[in-house]
């Protein structure tokens, strides 16, 4: 069922279930079964890669299935982010491989690989009623060396997935983020046309004229 939570309200209409993803902080204790959670992961294997390289890995712990990898995820959270991300049935390290298959080269995209694959997952998600909280505020060697990750491959993000809810249970700073005004820059400050936008009043690397 869709979450209709602090939806989004865009500029111009677009997909509702982008209005609906959202990073959730409050989770039902409601495990997300397992065909679910390989349609959201076959959804971030449909997106584009630099080279097709594919350089997205996925750790994932279960707090049914796989407690154990569940706690070491979660304690390479920083504890603002523990605080919340404890409730939700599953955490995911997305890990991306730094070097190209094809030649051993530096893959500079890699990082940007990992992400398009995350926003692809994230959107399946919220279609199937799922949310997923990406997360920067995690220690990326605790969960090398938790997980053993190997050289040339480096963990960048973390998130959740679980069904939304539960908002009473949530300390009242991840509340109040969780219910604030879901505000966007408008078109305007990221769409330029033809030309980079001059740059506003005068800029401090300029003598005067
Ligand atoms: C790369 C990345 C890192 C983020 N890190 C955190 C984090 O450490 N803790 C947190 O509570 N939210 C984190 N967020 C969530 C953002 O705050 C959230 O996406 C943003 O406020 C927009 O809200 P929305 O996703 O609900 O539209 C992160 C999001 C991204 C994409």
């Amino acid at each position: 069922m869709a979450d209709t939570t602090n939806v989004f309200a865009p500029e111009y209409p677009i997909m509702p279930v982008l209005t609906q993803r959202r990073s959730a902080r409050g989770y039902t204790s409601q495990p997300v079964p397992a065909e679910v959670l390989h349609q959201v992961f076959a959804a971030a294997a449909s997106a584009a890669s630099c080279y097709g390289e594919q350089p997205w890995r996925f750790l994932i712990g279960t707090q049914d299935g796989s407690p154990a990898a569940y706690a070491k995820i979660l304690d390479g959270l920083i504890e603002f982010n523990q605080a919340w991300a404890k409730k939700a049935p599953v955490l995911v390290v997305g890990v991306a491989k730094l070097h190209f298959s094809h030649d051993g080269n530096p893959n500079g995209w890699a990082t940007f690989d990992v992400g398009q694959a995350t926003a692809t997952l994230a959107i399946q998600a919220a279609e199937l009623g799922v949310q997923a909280h990406q997360m920067a505020g995690f220690a990326p060697d605790k969960l090398r060396a938790a997980f053993s990750i190997p050289e040339g491959f480096e963990p960048v993000v973390v998130f959740t997935l679980g069904y939304p809810g539960d908002l009473e249970a949530l300390p009242e700073a991840a509340r109040e983020r969780e219910l604030a005004p879901r505000t966007r820059k408008p078109l305007a400050e990221f769409l330029f046309e033809g030309q980079w936008p001059a740059p506003e009043g005068e800029r401090y690397d300029q003598a005067p004229v």
